[in-house]
C-alpha cells in the first residue's frame, strides 16, 4: 500500500468540454499532485444525473470527460482515474451519510439554494438535494486527506468533514477527515461578460466561457470582447477592475508568472494589446490539448481499458471501507 496521502476529486460531464474555470480551479491541481500523493480521481456521472441528461450526448460526454483529463495531463499511470458509477460503494456509502446529514444540514448547502431557487420546487430533483452526501461518500470512500476543488465546493467539503466526524465519534473511528485543497489564486474564474460572476456552464450566455474543446478563434473572439472599465491601466484591483484582474489571473496561471510579474509583462500597453496577450496564452496552451483528446476519442477501446483498471483499482479500496463502515453501524455480512 502506498504511505503517500491520499487525494480524491471529482467532475461532472455535464458539458461537451470543460472550461476554463474547471481546469484552473480543479484538474491543474490535480494533475501536479498525482506525482506526490496516492490520487484518485473520477469522473462524476451519477452526481450529473441530477441534470436530466439526454443519454446519448451523456455517453459520449462521459467519454469526452476522460479524454479532456488524460490531455490535460493525468496520467493513468500515475493516479487512478476511474467513473463514479462504476464503483457502486459509492451509492452505498452515500446512503450511509444520508442518515447522518440532518434536514436541516442539508437545506443550508448554497449549490442546493440556488439552483432550487433557479428553478422551483417542484422541477427541483430530489437528487439535487442529496448531492453533497454522494460527494462526502465519494471522498470518504478513499480515506482522502485532501481535495482539490475551485472556491465553489467548499461549503460541500465543510460538510464531508462533519459528517466524517460525526461517524467517527458515533461508531468508530473509520473515517480520515478531509482537507480543500482550495488555492488563492484560479480558485474562481468569473465570467468574462460578468466579472463578478464564477464562470459556469448554467451562465445564460456562452460568450464569456472559454471552453477547452472550443475552436481557437472562438476563444480568440470571447477573450477579445471581454468586459473590462473605463481605464486604462493592466492591474490587479479586484474590486474596482474586475475583469482586468479576472484576465490577468488567467494569464499568470497558465504561463506560471505571479500577478505583479503578470502586470509588469503589459506595463504601458492598452486593454486591447493586453487582451491579444491573454488570447494568445490561451489559445496556445489549449491548441494542443484539443488536439490529443480529439486523438483519444478515436480510440474509445483504449480508453475503456484504463477505465476498467481505474475500476479495480478504486474498488478495492471504495469495498474496504464500506465493509468497515458497514460493520461499525452493526450491518450483519451476507454469509
Ligand atoms: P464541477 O463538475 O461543477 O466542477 C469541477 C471542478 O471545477 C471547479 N470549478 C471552478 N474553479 C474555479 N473557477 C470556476 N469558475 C469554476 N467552476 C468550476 C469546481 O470547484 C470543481 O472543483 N460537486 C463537484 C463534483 C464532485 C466532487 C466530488 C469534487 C463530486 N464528487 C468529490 C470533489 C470531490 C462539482 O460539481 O464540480
Amino acid at each position: 500500500m502506498s504511505t503517500k496521502d491520499r487525494v480524491l476529486s471529482g467532475i461532472q460531464p455535464t458539458h461537451d468540454s470543460f472550461h476554463l474555470g474547471n481546469y484552473l480551479g480543479a484538474v491543474k491541481q490535480w494533475v501536479e499532485l498525482q506525482d506526490s500523493h496516492d490520487a484518485f480521481y473520477c469522473v462524476v456521472d451519477l452526481h450529473a444525473l441530477t441534470t436530466s441528461p439526454d443519454p446519448t450526448k451523456f455517453r459520449k460526454q462521459t467519454l469526452a470527460s476522460v479524454a479532456q483529463l488524460i490531455a490535460l495531463g493525468l496520467d493513468p499511470e500515475q493516479c487512478t482515474l476511474f467513473i463514479q458509477s462504476h464503483v457502486p460503494a459509492h451509492n452505498q456509502l452515500a446512503w450511509v451519510m444520508e442518515c447522518l446529514a440532518g434536514f436541516g444540514e442539508a437545506s443550508r448547502m448554497t449549490q442546493f439554494k440556488d439552483k432550487s431557487a433557479k428553478s422551483g420546487a417542484d422541477r427541483t430533483v430530489v437528487g439535487l438535494f442529496t448531492y453533497p452526501m454522494l460527494m462526502a461518500a465519494d471522498i470518504l470512500l478513499y480515506q482522502a486527506h485532501q481535495v482539490p476543488v475551485g472556491e465553489d465546493q467548499r461549503q460541500h467539503i465543510e460538510l464531508t468533514r462533519d459528517l466524517a466526524q460525526r461517524f467517527n465519534t458515533t461508531y468508530k473511528e473509520i473515517f480520515t477527515i478531509p482537507s480543500g485543497y482550495i488555492l488563492k489564486a484560479g480558485a474562481k474564474i468569473y465570467d468574462l461578460q460578468d466579472p463578478t460572476s464564477k464562470m459556469s456552464k448554467s451562465a445564460e450566455s456562452p460568450n464569456g466561457i472559454i471552453d477547452l474543446m472550443d475552436a481557437p478563434e472562438i476563444n480568440t473572439k470571447k477573450i477579445k470582447s471581454a468586459v473590462t472599465d473605463t481605464e486604462r491601466e493592466v492591474k490587479f484591483d479586484e474590486k474596482n477592475k474586475a475583469g482586468i484582474s479576472n484576465l490577468l489571473t488567467i494569464y499568470g496561471a497558465l504561463t506560471n508568472k505571479s500577478i505583479a510579474e503578470s502586470e509588469k509583462d503589459f506595463e504601458g500597453k492598452g486593454y486591447g494589446d493586453f487582451k491579444t496577450g491573454v488570447a494568445e496564452v490561451v489559445v496556445e496552451f489549449f491548441r494542443p490539448i484539443r488536439a490529443k483528446a480529439l486523438e483519444l476519442l478515436e480510440d474509445p477501446t483504449h480508453l475503456n481499458k484504463i477505465l476498467k483498471i481505474g475500476a479495480e483499482k478504486a474498488g478495492a479500496v471504495a469495498e474496504k471501507t464500506l465493509k468497515d463502515t458497514y460493520d461499525a453501524m452493526g450491518i450483519i455480512p451476507r454469509a
